[in-house]
């Protein structure tokens, strides 16, 4: 085998608290865009995961100055730069190696990234980054497997986003910060990973404006300075802990997070029947009973995000009647659905759409993890299941998720990274 599983012994409620991290998907961009100052930059509450730590060796690959001070914090200075052409191998797997375009080109009018991979949830086009990058005045091109960007200067325009995109947003708004003049983004993303990219942009010295509507107005400055910055807590981690609960008949805290980020799982969780109580800046998740059906649609934010797309399908599928659930981000995000099936659910999937009939419970079986999100909510159908579950190919979940399996332990769960089939025949043995 070689390759690390989960292994679950289902059936327990999670009951306690829970400490949530920084968010990844803040965090990507914000170290990207830390090597734009020629002056320190201080990060901190970074999540310590894969896909930080890939970008992190990247970034100290082209020449920045990496120092760990704590597992949470580092310490970036990107004076020390000599190369605008990221080679390195891992980068290639992360989905937001593309950051490194907006932040070098910000800086020093001229990138080199490879094209990025990411989670096999559907195609995953770029061609609004690059939209916004041409219109700034920027010279694109794709050759080889990696894109090259370069001008003699950017100039701030107005922009309107064919779709709304994440990364495409943060994207522009990091290479905008340093054009000259005035750029103006519409229909820009509200995430508020955005709106963290925004503030931490400002902290070094940027001047955004707008960051969290849907028009974003960017003045280009010349330079930007040192700062220290927390990066804000993940909304999806913290939304995965909460439906775990939810699904394991449970009880737990989810602390250290901004509960308006939450407010459209919140929502759907108290409409089929939790009790979610929020305080300053923690939330309280109680599920005494079977949940009742709901219908779900993933839209951007402040709407249902995709990514607790799975989570939540997970716990419908447990729920009482039947529930619908409309996918309406990404083309392939319901892959999983045949590993839940292996576990008993019944769900039916056509075109963007999946139809549950919700059962009374999960049975363990041996599953194997598609992407991140995916990954996470097998873990959560694993914790309800009766007996034993195995979940293969969790470098996905090790990618987005701090410390999972044992954050899950101190909230009651029986749950073992392992890594052989020995192992995983120790755990069960020791539980029956
Ligand atoms: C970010 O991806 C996240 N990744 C994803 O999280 C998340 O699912 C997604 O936003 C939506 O919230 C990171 O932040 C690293 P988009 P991103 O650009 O930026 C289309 C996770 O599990 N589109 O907002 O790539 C696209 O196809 C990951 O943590 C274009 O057509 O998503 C999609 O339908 C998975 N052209 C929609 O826009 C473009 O140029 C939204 O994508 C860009 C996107």
């Amino acid at each position: 085998m070689g390759m690390e599983c989960y292994v679950i012994k289902g059936g327990n409620p999670l009951a306690g608290e829970v400490e949530i991290a920084g968010a990844k998907n803040a965090a990507l961009p914000i170290i990207s865009a830390a090597i734009m100052s020629d002056e320190s930059v201080t990060l901190e509450n970074l999540p310590d995961v894969n896909d930080i730590n890939v970008l992190l060796d990247a970034v100290a690959g082209i020449g920045a100055h990496v120092e760990r001070i704590d597992r949470h914090t580092v310490k970036i200075n990107g004076s020390t730069i000599q190369d605008c052409c990221v080679e390195y191998d891992l980068i290639k797997k992360i989905r937001a190696s593309y950051y490194l375009l907006g932040a070098l080109l910000g800086k020093y009018n001229n990138a080199a990234v490879p094209l990025p991979g990411g989670c096999n949830i559907g195609s995953r086009p770029i061609d609004q980054h690059l939209k916004g990058f041409k219109a700034i005045g920027v010279n694109v091109s794709i050759e080889h497997g990696t894109i090259f960007a370069k001008c003699d200067h950017m100039r701030g325009a107005h922009i309107f986003m064919d779709v709304v995109s994440v990364g495409a947003t943060i994207n522009i708004m990091m290479a905008a910060s340093r054009a000259v003049g005035k750029t103006i983004i519409e229909n820009a993303a509200k995430e508020p990973h955005v709106v963290d990219v925004a503030n931490f942009l400002n902290s070094m010295g940027a001047d955004i404006k707008g960051a969290g509507t849907d028009v974003i107005r960017i003045n280009g400055v010349r330079s930007f300075h040192g700062c220290s910055y927390a990066i804000v807590p993940d909304m999806i981690e913290a939304g995965t802990f909460m439906i775990a609960a939810a699904a394991t008949k449970g009880d737990i805290v989810v602390k250290n997070v901004i509960p308006k980020h939450m407010e459209a799982v919140s929502a759907k969780l108290t409409e089929i029947g939790c009790e979610v109580d929020e305080f300053d800046d923690s939330i309280r998740v109680v599920a005494a009973r079977r949940l009742s059906r709901t219908h779900v649609k993933t839209q951007p934010y402040p709407g249902f995000p995709t990514d607790m797309q799975p989570q939540m399908t997970t716990l419908l599928a447990l729920s009482t009647g039947t529930s619908i659930v409309t996918e309406s981000i990404f083309e392939n995000r319901f892959k999983y659905v045949d590993e839940l099936a292996r576990m008993g659910a019944s769900i039916k999937v056509e075109g963007n759409t999946a139809i549950i009939d919700g059962i009374e419970g999960f049975t363990g079986a041996r599953i194997s993890s598609p992407d991140l999100r995916a990954g996470a909510a097998l873990v959560i159908a694993g914790l309800q299941a009766e007996g034993v579950t195995v979940i293969e190919d969790i470098a996905y979940i090790l990618r987005g998720y701090e410390n999972f399996d044992g954050k899950l332990r101190s909230l009651g769960a029986e749950i073992k990274k392992v890594e052989s089939e020995r192992e995983i025949e120790k755990f069960t043995f020791a539980i029956i």
